[in-house]
């Protein structure tokens, strides 16, 4: 094991280095922080904080004890072939995203529940045609992934007066959330769905879980709001369900392909609302904290917490 001064890599193309280094600089001097391509030596490096590096590149540092995804999810970093064994491996947990989620989610509902996607195109159209009111108590919304996100956003919308019914792989219990677990609880979930939410991690077991099969359970003028993973929805099959008015609006966060290439119908669809994943952004004012904690732990040789289960995928 190299014995020099502990270096920390950090690598993002989306996140600022500069309020990290500060503040892993002020909490934790013992660690030199250095910011991708110019990692020092190689084998001084102890902890990787990351957000989509390419595959392999974190197979280039022998003596990795820890990495620090800076996202939620951990789904790039698990299909990298070439990922460290053996090492934990960390994601944020809420760290500022949890309350970020809940008003993207909560906007949801109230942009199709009012009905807003209607009156955008009678706008359009310059017509005044007023819509039939629905109350929040008829308009379901279900929510797939009841984690540390989508337990936030259940409960923001619930307490909105819309009744929420949540899915997730085991059972709990939720104030205020009807509870579905398993496999064999999906088809009555997504029957009484009338604005489905999808808070899953992407793994093995979730991807393209929102396909065709899943679509045609849900009722008839049902919406689908994706703010997971774009691998969690078969696109082609959320589109011939739009255009046949199976389902009548998408609000979309994440896509298979990032940035959403210019060509994609997503972008030109009257029924769909495009966004660049940006539900719920690391901020490191809201997730310094949480880093710096962990690499206090193993600086003392703890096991640090918000472990990813690499069997499991999340
Ligand atoms: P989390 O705490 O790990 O929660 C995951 C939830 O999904 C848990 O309730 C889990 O069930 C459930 N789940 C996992 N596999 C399942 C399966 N096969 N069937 C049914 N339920 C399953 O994750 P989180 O922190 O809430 O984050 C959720 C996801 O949000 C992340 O993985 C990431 O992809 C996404 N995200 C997106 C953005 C954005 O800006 N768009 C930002 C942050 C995060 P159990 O409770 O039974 O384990
Ligand atoms: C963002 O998508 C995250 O997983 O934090």
């Amino acid at each position: 094991m190299n014995s020099s001064a502990p270096t920390l890599v950090f690598f993002s193309n989306t996140d600022d280095p500069a309020p990290w280094q500060a503040a892993i600089a002020a909490a934790v001097p013992s660690i030199t922080f250095r910011v991708a391509p110019h990692t020092g030596p190689v084998d001084a490096v102890r902890y990787a904080l990351v957000w989509k590096p390419p595959r392999g590149w974190l197979a280039q540092f022998p003596n990795l004890r820890a990495i620090l995804s800076l996202g939620a999810g951990v789904d790039a970093l698990l299909e990298d072939p070439a990922l460290p064994p053996g090492i934990p491996i960390t994601r944020m947990v809420d760290a500022g995203m949890g309350r970020q989620m809940a008003e993207y989610a909560t906007y949801a509902v109230m942009h199709f529940h009012r009905h807003m996607q209607r009156y955008s195109a009678l706008q359009r159209e310059g017509r005044w045609a007023p819509l039939e009111p629905v109350a929040a108590a008829r308009f379901t919304v279900g929510i797939m992934g009841l984690g540390v996100l989508g337990a936030q956003a259940a409960q923001m919308v619930a307490s909105l007066g819309y009744p929420v019914l949540g899915w997730s792989r085991t059972t709990k219990q939720l104030p205020g959330v009807e509870v579905l677990s398993g496999n064999d609880a999906l088809p009555g979930f997504l029957g009484r769905t009338r604005l489905l939410l999808n808070f899953l991690p992407l793994t093995p077991a979730t991807r393209g879980v929102i396909d065709a099969q899943l679509l045609a359970m849900l009722p008839r003028g049902a919406f689908v709001v994706n703010l997971a993973r774009g691998g969690h929805l078969v696109e082609p099959d959320l589109l011939a369900a739009l255009d046949r008015g199976h389902i009548a609006g998408a609000m979309l966060d994440v896509f298979e392909q990032e940035p959403l290439p210019a060509t994609h119908p997503f972008w030109r669809h009257p029924a769909v609302v495009v966004t660049p994943h940006v539900a719920a952004v690391t901020q490191a004012e809201d997730a310094a904290a949480q880093v710096i904690a962990n690499l206090q732990r193993l600086e003392r040789g703890e096991m640090p917490v918000g472990l990813v289960d690499r069997g499991a995928g999340y």
